[in-house]
């Protein structure tokens, strides 16, 4: 990895950090739980695609971007503010404007509402890889909704059904690689 890169790396980890915090979870959960994951998964798909890879990683890195800077502010429009809001960064870390843009579009379509017909191949790793990361950790989500304090009967609820809709939202690609944990982790809610 060049050091452009690993710099990338240790400033989005500190990002989130600032987000633990903000959600009262323990330190390093968000970044190890959540975005280290999307990163990885992103990447491997990448590469057994054909997509590319660079493009990918560092969209990954950024994805949730804006959420980890000021979630009450930026939430609701995170899949836009964090591709604004990481332009700056990739332009002083030397990335091109062609590279910036691929990045940007990546991270826009990530949130599945968005865009219902993703264009590259790029936009649809990240996409896959961001909801897969939900069914993989889901133990994590379930730590998560009891450390906000919901009732064993509310993140029960919750959980299923984030569990459900990040499965829809998945490429057929990815469905076929986590279809196995996806079925058996639905075994375990009421
Ligand atoms: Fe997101
Ligand atoms: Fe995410």
């Amino acid at each position: 990895m060049n050091e452009n890169l690993a710099e990338l790396y240790r400033m989005v980890e500190e990002q989130c950090k600032h987000y633990d915090k903000y959600e009262r979870v323990f330190n390093g959960q968000t970044w190890n739980y959540h975005v280290l994951p999307v990163v990885k998964n992103s990447v491997r798909f990448a590469r057994e695609r054909g997509a590319d890879a660079e493009v990918v990683e560092v969209a990954a890195l950024f994805h949730d971007w804006a959420n980890l800077v000021d979630f009450e502010k930026y939430s609701e429009v995170h899949h836009i503010a964090s591709g604004e809001l990481a332009e700056p960064i990739l332009i002083k870390y030397g990335y091109s404007q062609e590279f910036i843009d691929k990045v940007k579009r990546c991270i826009f379509s990530h949130r599945g509402r968005e865009v219902k017909e993703k264009i590259s191949i790029e936009e649809v790793c990240l996409a896959d890889a961001d909801a897969m990361v939900h069914i993989e950790n889901v133990f994590e989500i379930i730590i998560w909704r009891g450390m906000r304090g919901d009732t064993v009967e509310q993140a029960n609820n919750f959980v299923k059904s984030k569990l459900a809709r990040s499965f829809a939202k998945l490429s057929d690609y990815a469905k076929e690689s986590i279809k196995e944990k996806y079925e058996a982790a639905l075994k375990i809610f009421y």
